[in-house]
């Protein structure tokens, strides 16, 4: 198993280092299957984006932190790196990955072996990071209720033809505190994609979106999936 690293930050506290849970992603990989990965869209940030996406959330000094897709917690950990002392909360849904995260993230996290998607808060957060799961319409299952209430809850209709990170994004975005920051990576086609046009319309019309970092065709993000990839960095 990989041992746990730590790194001091600019605070003085100890953060669980990027590469390290880098690496548990590498250990998980190579032990799920693939059919296994993509039933829950697993895809993994790599440490380069996971620190540009974190300087943006934690720049502007986020008490508290969400990661509603956290797998190993590489997004986390990221901001951990920026600065330690904030609280932190993210949501898994797949327990094998969960028994991959290390011990030391563990401890430092508030980790929910929940769904993010059913779950009803009551709070909401300064800093959202996330890597949503990809899953196409069709593969899509028991999640009629959760759209219906997340479209409700944001007053932004998600079709039934849009992808499940449509549905975490939308969520998400109302999740976020005034004066809060939020980076998401999501696939470049929401800005041109049918399922995706409510979606656009809720970003702009939220007022939120301060840039969108596009990733180019040729620019494979992912070591794992061809897809485009796209950073939207809002600040409510
Ligand atoms: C694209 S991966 C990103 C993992 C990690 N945050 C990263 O950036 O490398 C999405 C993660 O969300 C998890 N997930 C899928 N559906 C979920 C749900 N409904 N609630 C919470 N987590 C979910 C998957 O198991 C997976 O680990």
């Amino acid at each position: 198993m990989a041992a746990a690293a730590t790194t001091d930050t600019q605070d003085g506290s100890q953060a669980v280092g990027v590469s390290s849970t880098s690496g548990r992603k590498e250990l998980y990989a190579s032990v799920a299957s693939a059919s296994h990965r993509k039933q829950f869209g697993q895809f993994f940030t790599p440490p380069k984006v996971a620190a540009l996406m974190a300087d943006w959330v934690t720049s502007r000094g986020a008490e508290s932190i969400l990661d509603p897709a956290f797998g190993t917690g590489i997004l986390t950990s990221a901001c951990m790196k920026c600065d330690g002392s904030r609280s932190y909360t993210a949501f898994e849904k797949d327990p094998l990955i969960v028994s991959y995260v290390q011990d030391d993230l563990k401890s430092r996290v508030t980790l929910y072996n929940f769904d993010f998607l059913t779950h009803k808060f009551d709070k909401k957060f300064d800093g959202i990071i996330m890597n949503p799961p990809y899953i196409r319409h069709r593969e899509i299952e028991g999640y009629e209720k959760a759209r219906g209430q997340i479209s409700l809850d944001a007053k932004c209709i998600i079709p039934k033809s849009a992808n499940l990170y449509i549905y975490f994004a939308v969520k998400a975005l109302t999740l976020l505190s005034e004066g809060g920051r939020a980076a998401l990576l999501i696939p470049g086609e929401w800005m041109s994609a049918n399922f995706a046009a409510s979606f656009k319309e809720y970003v702009v019309r939220s007022g939120a979106l301060r840039e969108v970092i596009l990733f180019s065709n040729c620019s494979n993000v992912f070591d794992d999936a061809l897809t485009t990839a796209s950073i939207l960095l809002c600040e409510k």
